[in-house]
């Protein structure tokens, strides 16, 4: 499915449920492509600053409400993630198409009801991995599956920032969600073993600063350093193949994705750096965001499985619930294949 160019047959049947500081960006793209039906947010606050802007949409405060609107075909979940399960799990049972953003839950045995509870629903469950749908980094994977840079030998990826500290969740289900999304999909597959380790220094309990290791089957290796408490802004990933290396830069200002064609050669049994000078790739400068809600509509008219669906939600929480086992355990590697065996009972 092309969610780039094809246009869509837009409709007003789409309700987005939290209207904060990321549920605002959902409804201005979903506004955009005229799906925009309903904002719902339980702070009455929140919904009068949307109404200046949105005056001929629908506000709600009560998700029930909009539940039980037979006019509303798809929810967009942007409450704070600790309500996900619950609210995804209500909004399918009303029979609503449902975009939940990221993580699909705390859990991962809840989000596994929730993925067998859509395909028995036959809901469409998309969950949002908004970096899959950036254009840089569509435009990388394509580069990657044609060979250019080789295998993929190692990847890391940063994402820092100072604020939006979480009370319920740490900065490892938080943050890492989007940095397992797309590491996972550049790599074609999940890991084989992860660790993680971390600390606590605002909230007890409550890790601010986390580094996880992957190991994936063929030898391909990624760390993902993720912290709420940090001086700058930086959202970078870098990718190291047997050919050539890849930077993507979302907080550069020009020139996100770079291409180094850069290795090491042996020479008389000597490693000798290989430099030569990087080369910026353009890409399609459309909004991540409005990528995806497109995406999500069309998916809703033409009843296809979604990029992001519920399924590619659950190998997130996978590796998150492996890198939380981890991190409670100071370090342990985690075979992947364990994940369910270890987890504790909620
Ligand atoms: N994709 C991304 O890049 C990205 C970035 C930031 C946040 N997020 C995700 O978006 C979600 C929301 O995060 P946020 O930072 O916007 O949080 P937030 O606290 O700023 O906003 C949450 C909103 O939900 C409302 N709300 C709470 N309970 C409600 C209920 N029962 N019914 C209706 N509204 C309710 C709150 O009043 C608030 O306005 C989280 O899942 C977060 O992980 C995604």
């Amino acid at each position: 499915m092309n969610y780039f160019q094809d246009p869509i047959e837009t409709c007003q049947n789409i309700a987005v449920i939290g209207s904060g500081y990321w549920g605002k960006n959902l409804v201005r793209n979903l506004a955009q492509i005229d799906a925009l039906a309903c904002i719902c947010d339980a702070n009455p606050v929140a919904l009068k600053k949307q109404a200046a802007l949105y005056p001929n949409v629908c506000l709600e405060t009560e998700f029930e409400r909009v539940l039980a609107d037979p006019t509303i075909r798809g929810v967009v979940i942007a409450t704070p993630a600790a309500m996900h399960y619950a609210q995804v799990k209500q909004a399918i049972l009303s029979g609503k198409d449902v975009f939940v953003e990221k993580p699909l839950s705390l859990h991962l045995s809840e989000g596994a009801e929730l993925v067998e509870l859509a395909s028995a629903m036959g809901s469409i469950l998309m969950v949002g991995h908004i970096l899959e749908y950036h254009p840089a980094l569509v435009l990388l994977k394509d580069i990657i599956s044609h060979g250019e840079l080789g295998r993929i030998r190692y990847l890391y990826s940063n994402r820092l920032n100072l604020g939006q500290v979480r009370k319920e969740e740490n900065i490892l289900w938080s943050f890492a969600p989007h940095d397992i999304s797309v590491i996972c999909s550049l790599i074609g597959g999940d890991p084989a073993v992860v660790s993680a380790m971390g600390g606590s220094y605002l909230q007890p309990d409550i890790v601010d600063v986390t580094v996880t290791n992957l190991a994936f089957g063929d030898g391909a290796r990624a760390h993902i350093f993720v912290s709420w408490l940090h001086p700058y802004k930086e959202q970078k990933l870098v990718v190291i193949g047997e050919n050539k290396m890849a930077v993507f830069d979302d907080t550069a200002r020009d020139g996100k994705l770079k291409i180094y064609d850069k290795g090491i050669e042996w020479r008389g049994g000597v490693p000798v750096p290989r430099q030569t000078a990087e080369t910026t790739l353009f890409f399609d400068d459309t909004e991540p965001l409005l990528l995806e809600c497109r995406h999500f509509v069309e998916c809703l008219q033409t009843r296809s499985r979604p990029l992001t669906d519920g399924e590619n939600g659950l190998r997130v929480l996978r590796v998150l619930e492996a890198a939380q086992i981890s991190l409670e355990s100071g370090g342990m590697p985690v075979p992947m294949a364990e994940v369910e065996l270890r987890l504790p009972t909620y």
